[in-house]
């Protein structure tokens, strides 16, 4: 069943010029992106963002980080695509990440870890809220066949 998750190409990964390759590798896994733009965090979309992260060791380098630079947001539509992403995405810290993931390919340790993917369908929606308005998603098909 096609589903929706939430990406976030993290500082690090936007600074290092990979954006395109990330986003073909997620294109290239059959997802639809039906909305997507560059924006940066500040320090309070970080602390509501990483809310249930408040309070843990790493929640100040991990807010530092993340607003130290532009970032790409997207909403992704697949099938199981929560599930689907996190595989591609790989685990948290890129140096335990499977080959050919993206943390493996793109990310260099558990703060810079390159992408972020939501781990579950109802945290998904409460981020994609906070980054995107209803006008912004594009709800028609756009694949190739829909233009001829
Ligand atoms: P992300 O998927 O964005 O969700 C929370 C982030 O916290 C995670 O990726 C990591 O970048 C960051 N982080 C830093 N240290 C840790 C840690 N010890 N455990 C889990 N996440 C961590």
């Amino acid at each position: 069943m096609k589903t929706r998750t939430f990406t976030i190409i993290k500082p690090d990964a936007v600074a290092g010029g990979y954006t395109g390759k990330i986003l073909d590798m997620i294109l290239a896994d059959g997802f639809t992106i039906r909305a997507m733009k560059m924006t940066f965090m500040n320090r309070n979309d970080a602390a509501r963002f990483y809310a249930v992260h408040r309070g843990k060791p790493f929640f100040e380098a991990l807010s530092t980080y993340m607003t130290s630079g532009a970032i790409v947001v997207a909403l992704l539509e697949g099938e199981d695509a929560v599930d689907s992403l996190r595989r591609l995405v790989g685990a948290t810290d890129p140096r335990n990440a499977d080959e050919g993931t993206i943390r493996r390919m793109f990310g260099t340790d558990l703060t810079r870890n390159a992408i972020h993917a939501s781990d579950c369908a109802e945290n998904a929606e409460k981020e994609w809220k906070q980054f995107f308005d209803e006008k912004e998603i594009v709800e028609v098909d756009y694949s190739p066949c829909s233009f001829e």
